[in-house]
């Protein structure tokens, strides 16, 4: 209501309230190619919309009289009691999307502000030691792109328990890039003009890999890097790898079959991570039409998921298909690059407000409520 009354006196709001206002300026905002880079996604990007267009297809039963007046979003995480259930998942381009380049920062410090966790990708443009620094109490995750030089990947995860993260996040989806014909046509994509390597740049073991340990080049530490980030030999065979490199909570991001689900709780997983990388990577079926088998195969873990998800609504709707967290991309990428960490702070906090609005007015006291109640299918 203060937003309305404020409104009443004059004082009109800054920044959006929904996806779509947020993406308008960011497209805007941003420099064509880089653009491109975030908005496309594979092939014909039907699976992209797909993700997003899913979420129509289910819907929540309201009930009133309910005395939800008061709600309670908390969820267990490894652990962890978080204030709700919504995390920010790892936007390997962060770092250059805003204005000052620093947008790990500017993300890890709305995580600060409003207790929503970060996944910080592999590809971060600050090192991961100082994006931890800057979260405060809020957990960070981190999450690896297992580089094909084992002893990297392990410096990496080395570096990531030094630095407080509280769980490490395997993205399994990117073992090579995607058919991504923005990108291919633009001829380039941002890593391959030097921006967001720091990690490894700033990692001993990498950088022992140069020509004389010097990492000031930025064409070698290009050429370097593109050599080791793919990884398409790594299999399952190489899970007890994984899984020994930490005793950190292990998930594992990407994963959408409920036979792969029951191979990775077969491994010693920690968590399950259903994702289709939000459409980028390869043509599938919408991520959430595979949410209720990967829940149902999980068992006890914890499932996280992402890909699609643009509001509240959809938070609530994925929490009624069995994830535990929910994660956005895209939504909160905008939202720095718009805004920078106020432009994140404010789209998180729509977000939840919408979620927990939603929760409300449906007559849902908490998340244990929402995931009782059967959603209807349209
Ligand atoms: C990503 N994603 C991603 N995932 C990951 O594991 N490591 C990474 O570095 C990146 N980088 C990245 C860059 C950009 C520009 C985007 C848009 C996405 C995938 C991301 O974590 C998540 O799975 C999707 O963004 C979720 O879909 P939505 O919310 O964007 O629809």
């Amino acid at each position: 209501l203060g937003t309305y009354f404020a409104g009443l006196a004059g004082e009109l709001p800054t920044m959006p309230f929904s996806f779509a206002a947020w993406e308008r300026l960011a497209e805007e905002k941003l420099e064509h190619r880089l653009w491109d880079y975030v908005a496309g996604g594979a092939g014909d990007e039907q699976t992209q919309r797909g993700n997003v267009d899913a979420f129509t297809r289910y819907g929540l039963v309201p009930h009133m009289l309910s005395g939800a007046a008061e709600r309670d979003l908390s969820v267990e995480l490894f652990g962890m009691r978080l204030p709700s259930p919504v995390f920010m998942a790892p936007i390997g381009v962060l770092g250059v999307m805003t204005e000052d380049e620093h947008g790990d920062l500017a993300a890890a410090r709305a995580a600060a502000e409003t207790g929503v966790p970060l996944v910080g990708s592999t590809l971060m443009q600050d090192p991961l030691e100082d994006v931890a620094a800057a979260l405060g109490d809020t957990p960070g995750f981190f999450q690896l792109y297992t580089p094909n030089d084992r002893e990297v990947a392990e410096s990496l995860v080395r570096r990531a328990e030094a630095a407080g993260y509280r769980a490490l996040v395997v993205t399994l989806d990117t073992w090579t890039l995607g058919y991504r014909p923005r990108d291919l046509q633009h001829g380039t994509f941002p890593q391959l003009r030097g921006a967001c390597l720091a990690n490894y740049v700033s990692d001993p073991v990498f950088a022992s890999r140069l020509p004389n340990g010097d990492t000031s080049d930025v064409a070698t530490v290009v050429q370097h890097w593109a050599l080791m980030f793919g990884n398409p030999t790594l299999t399952w065979d190489d899970l007890a790898w994984l899984r020994g490199l930490t005793d950190l909570p292990l998930v594992l991001k990407g994963i959408c079959a409920p036979d792969d689900v029951r191979r990775a709780v077969d491994a010693g997983v920690d968590g399950i991570y259903c994702s289709n990388h939000g459409g980028r990577q390869a043509g599938s079926a919408p991520a959430l039409h595979f949410l209720p088998g990967v829940v149902d195969a999980a068992g006890d873990l914890p499932v996280l998921f992402d890909s699609g998800v643009r509001s509240g609504v959809d938070v609530v709707k994925a929490l009624a298909l069995g994830a535990r967290a929910v994660g956005i991309g895209r939504p909160y990428g905008y939202a720095a690059a718009v805004g920078g960490t106020a432009g994140v702070v404010h789209a998180l906090r729509s977000l939840l407000a919408e979620a927990d609005l939603t929760m409300g007015l449906n007559g849902y006291h908490d998340v244990a409520e929402v995931r009782s109640r059967p959603l209807v299918r349209l």
